[in-house]
């Protein structure tokens, strides 16, 4: 045992080459059981893919840098639970191309904001948050109720998403123009927000 730890640890080349192999074998028997495992690629009940308005309201959340200040992630801790509800479980995001958990919070996570208010409140908010919060730091974005959503993008967005796996069928992805036209991009982020975290909102 000692020769072989001996020769090991004298030939920088042999100590490379076995060092690489043990690291890259752990690596495999960690990420590998990952991919195939129900809990992390399957959806939780009740989780389904972004309709066409919320598709395009989660397009503008990116755009406008929502995720610079909001996290979409509770962490499995108390006083995150007590505060957001149900911590975020990997199932609730496998229709996330890329996801939005992050870890930046100026503002409060909004991985279960859905239902949380009324849509009439978070127009105000998005509009002006200080009419509604007068504490709040957070940026107006007055221009998303004077835009219209990019009708035409949304098919071609949907088709891509089907190439990596969300399930949207070809009815879907033929009404969807029809059901974003004349919305405003204030519409599509309330929609896209009204929708998170539903599955797991009254589990407790
Ligand atoms: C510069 C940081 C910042 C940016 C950018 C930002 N927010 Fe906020 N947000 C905050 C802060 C701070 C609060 C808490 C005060 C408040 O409610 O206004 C907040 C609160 C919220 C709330 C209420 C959450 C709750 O549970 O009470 C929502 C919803 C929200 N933001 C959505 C958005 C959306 C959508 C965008 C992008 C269009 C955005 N925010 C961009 C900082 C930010």
């Amino acid at each position: 045992m000692e020769k072989i730890q001996k020769l090991v640890e004298e030939r920088v080349g042999y100590l490379i080459v076995l060092t690489l192999l043990v690291i890259s074998v752990a690596a495999l028997v960690e990420i590998v059981p990952l991919m195939f495992q129900k809990s992390t690629t399957e959806p939780v009940a009740g989780v389904k893919p972004y309709n066409a308005l919320q598709l395009a309201g989660r397009d503008i959340y990116i755009r406008e840098g929502c995720y610079t200040c909001h996290s979409q992630m509770i962490r499995p801790f108390r006083a995150e639970t007590e505060r957001y509800g149900h911590y975020s479980v990997a199932g609730e995001s496998v229709y996330d191309h890329p996801f939005q958990w992050g870890s930046k919070r100026t503002g409060p996570d909004l991985a279960r904001v859905g239902g949380r208010y009324s849509d009439e409140w978070h127009r105000v908010h998005l509009t002006n948050p200080r009419d509604v919060v007068p504490e709040s730091n957070m940026p107006a974005f007055p221009w998303l109720a004077k835009s219209l959503v990019d009708a035409d993008a949304v098919p071609a967005k949907m088709t891509a998403l089907r190439k990596v796996g969300v399930p949207y069928s070809d009815k879907e992805i033929a009404e969807a123009k029809s059901l974003v036209e004349g919305k405003s991009e204030l519409d599509a982020v309330i929609a896209y927000l009204q929708g998170l975290g539903l599955a797991l909102k009254n589990v407790r």
